[in-house]
């Protein structure tokens, strides 16, 4: 028996405003983001903005459903709108937050697994790693570098790509 161990690493600032200028702005743009919000069922409001290395952002924010797996994330509505308008201009880093009025949200909220996924795959297409800045409204920043620090078993199968 082998046993391994994966180390990973990531940054915490204690505020968004200890970020640079273009890393903050990308943080006020998943803020305004969640405005558009479709979220009746959960009352969670996300909001995920992408900005491309041409200086481009991209919103998305969560869309729910009355038939409720119909929905989808903040992340990927802006991740697949990427994939189909905008594949050649790499995205160099993605902000997310969210909202609740039913409680008090007092650290980042993390992607699911699913959102992970779809970014590792765009990552891979992509050819350069994507910084993720998990951003709550009060208290701490998380910078996470590229797909391998989140999701260090992440499903990639390269002959499948023919
Ligand atoms: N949600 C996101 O938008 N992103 C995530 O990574 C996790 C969850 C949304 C889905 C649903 O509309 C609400 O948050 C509650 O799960």
């Amino acid at each position: 028996m082998i046993e391994h161990e994966i180390k990973i690493s990531f940054q915490e600032y204690g505020s968004v405003k200890e970020l640079d200028a273009a890393d903050q702005n990308l943080c006020q743009h998943a803020v305004n983001a969640m405005e558009n919000s479709h979220s009746p069922y959960s009352k969670f409001r996300v909001g995920a903005a992408l900005r491309l290395q041409s200086g481009k952002i991209i919103l998305g924010s969560n869309q729910e459903n009355a038939a409720y797996p119909s929905g989808l994330c903040a992340e990927r509505v802006a991740l697949f709108h990427w994939g189909a308008n905008h594949p050649n201009d790499p995205i160099e880093a993605m902000a997310v937050t969210a909202y609740t009025e039913e409680f008090a949200l007092l650290k980042p909220v993390a992607s699911c697994g699913s959102c992970l996924q779809v970014l590792a795959e765009y990552e891979k297409k992509q050819g350069t790693p994507v910084k993720t800045i998990l951003y709550c409204l009060e208290g701490p920043t998380w910078v996470i570098n590229g797909i391998e620090t989140f999701l260090p078993f992440l499903f990639f199968e390269e002959r499948l790509n023919g």
